[in-house]
């Protein structure tokens, strides 16, 4: 049964932007992953620490399909991802994943502007629709004026804000950024750290913010550390 906002039954509806149920991942004979469980709010921000080779990175990449967990549930917006064809699995993932990366990943020969719009076209959103909300993000990302420039032609700090706003595009619930600020300054990263949580805030998407960090955890609504291969 689907409840409306205002059936008697909404508020006994949980949703989750995220829940991951006892992951398990190994590589070889090494666990990394030994029964992971969270679950993520809608526009809920967490960030989760932890050693480095904890296996916050293989996490983030177990849920967007980067590599694939051993056994465990992912749900996406409710959604289970176990028994899912490869082909709605890529198309779900797609549809409701923004991911940042610590280098950026932007494609050198597009410009600003076709970056950020290159997820819009890989989920089929009319051309109209997508050119509307890359002027959006290029205005709330501050950089309408550097639309035509390459990624060679921006700083680190721009290059992440059109990262953000690729992440952002295609309208996902939940949003990985693994070490998003690790690469830029203090104060250029504190920058971009102010706009994932404005915009995490404005489209009501959830964030998992994977950081060394504690400064910027500040953004965050909840704080999570991976441990033994296990969230504490
Ligand atoms: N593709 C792979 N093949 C084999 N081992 C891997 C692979 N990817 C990761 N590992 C191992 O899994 C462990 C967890 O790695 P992961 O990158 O998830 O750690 P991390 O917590 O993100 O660390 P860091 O903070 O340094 O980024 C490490 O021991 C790593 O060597
Ligand atoms: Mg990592």
């Amino acid at each position: 049964m689907i409840s409306s906002p205002s059936s008697p039954h909404a508020e006994s509806v949980q949703k989750f932007a995220l829940e991951i149920n006892s992951v398990h991942k190994s590589f070889g004979q090494v666990g990394v992953l030994k029964g992971v469980d969270l679950k993520l709010g809608i526009g809920e921000r967490v960030a989760l620490m932890g050693p480095s080779g904890s296996g916050k990175s293989t996490l983030l990449n177990c849920i967007c399909g980067i590599e694939s967990m051993d056994h465990g549930e992912i749900k996406l917006g409710g959604v289970s991802l176990n028994d899912m064809s490869p082909k709605n699995l890529e198309q779900i993932r797609r549809h409701s994943i923004g991911y940042v990366f610590q280098s950026f990943h932007l494609l050198p020969t597009l410009s600003a502007m076709e970056n950020i719009e290159f997820p819009a076209q890989l989920v089929d959103m009319p051309k109209r629709e997508r050119r509307e909300r890359v002027e959006k993000l290029l205005d709330a990302i501050g950089l309408s004026h550097r639309a035509h420039h390459k990624p060679d032609a921006l700083s680190g700090g721009e290059c992440q804000r059109v990262a953000i706003a690729r992440a952002l595009i295609h309208l996902p619930n939940l949003i990985l950024a693994d070490e998003p600020t690790g690469s830029l300054d203090s104060d250029i990263g504190g920058q971009v750290l102010d706009l994932l949580e404005d915009l995490s805030k404005e489209f009501q998407v959830a964030l998992l913010l994977v950081t060394h960090d504690q400064v910027s955890t500040r953004i965050c609504n909840r704080v999570i550390s991976m441990k033994d291969g296990m969230l504490v």
